[in-house]
Parts: structure tokens; C-alpha cells; sequence
């Protein structure tokens, strides 16, 4: 993940919303590259969003204080398996040669899942990363 510069991880993850989302609008906007340029594109922005949702299910969710944030985690989790199945019919789509129209309209359709679940993690959850996670602990986080 991108580097810690103040030590907060919740900067860090924010960052990593803009950077998946900017990914994915590149996508949409490169018509004028090849097809096989533009999977790579989009490949690569779906490897990004996959390992954000791993580093927070797996890693960083974990630590946060279940006792207040029992129900929007749940809410989080449920998102983070509907993301997760919208990115495995992408990639299906890739491999079956899906048209471009359907591609990119499945793409738009991710990128307002994601503007609708980021506008709840940031305020909600990520500021509880910084509090409940160590700056060392943190900083882990940050150079996996
Ligand atoms: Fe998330
Ligand atoms: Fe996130």
C-alpha cells in the first residue's frame, strides 16, 4: 500500500479509494487504446480494489472495536462480498471478450458501489483505525 506519511493509516486507505476509482475512470476514458492495453488497465485496477478489501477484511477490520462498530462492519462486509462478486463477472466478462458498451457499463456500476460504500468507510470506520491500531501496528499495515 502507499506510504504513511503522518502515520495515519486512515490517509493512507483514503488515498487508495482515489487511486481505485481514478484507476477505473482511466479505464472507462481510454478508447482510444488497444483492447488489449485496456483489460491490462482494467485488470490492474481490479487487483488494487481486491487487495484493499483483503487488507481490510483480513487485516485491519479485525482490530477495530467490535462493541460500537458491530453494525456498520457488517455493513462493510456485506458491501465488500458485492463488490467482490461485481468484480468476478468484470473478470469474466474480460475473458469472455464481453463488448466494450457492457464492460464499461459494468464499470460504472462499480464505480457507484464504490462511491456508495467509500462515503460511509471513510467517515464511519476509518477514523477508528487510527485510534484502535498502534502507529507501529500501523505502519505494518502500511508497507504490506
Ligand atoms: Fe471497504
Ligand atoms: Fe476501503
Amino acid at each position: 500500500m502507499s506510504s504513511v506519511p503522518d502515520g495515519s493509516l486512515a490517509e493512507a486507505f483514503t488515498k487508495e479509494h482515489h487511486d481505485i476509482d481514478a484507476a477505473i475512470e482511466n479505464y472507462l476514458a481510454s478508447t482510444h487504446e488497444g483492447p488489449e492495453q485496456r483489460a491490462k488497465m482494467l485488470l490492474e485496477a481490479v487487483i488494487a480494489l481486491r487487495r484493499h478489501i483483503y487488507l481490510e477484511e483480513e487485516v485491519v477490520f479485525p482490530d477495530l472495536p467490535r462493541a460500537t462498530l458491530m453494525m456498520p462492519l457488517m455493513v462493510m462486509h456485506r458491501e465488500h462480498g458485492e463488490l467482490w462478486r461485481r468484480m468476478d463477472v468484470l473478470e469474466e466478462s474480460l475473458q469472455s471478450g464481453s463488448a466494450d458498451e457492457q464492460l464499461m457499463a459494468d464499470c460504472q456500476e462499480l464505480l457507484s458501489l464504490l462511491d456508495n460504500h467509500n462515503s460511509k468507510e471513510e467517515p464511519i470506520i476509518y477514523p477508528q483505525m487510527d485510534t484502535a491500531l498502534s502507529v507501529q501496528e500501523q505502519q505494518k499495515v502500511a508497507h504490506l
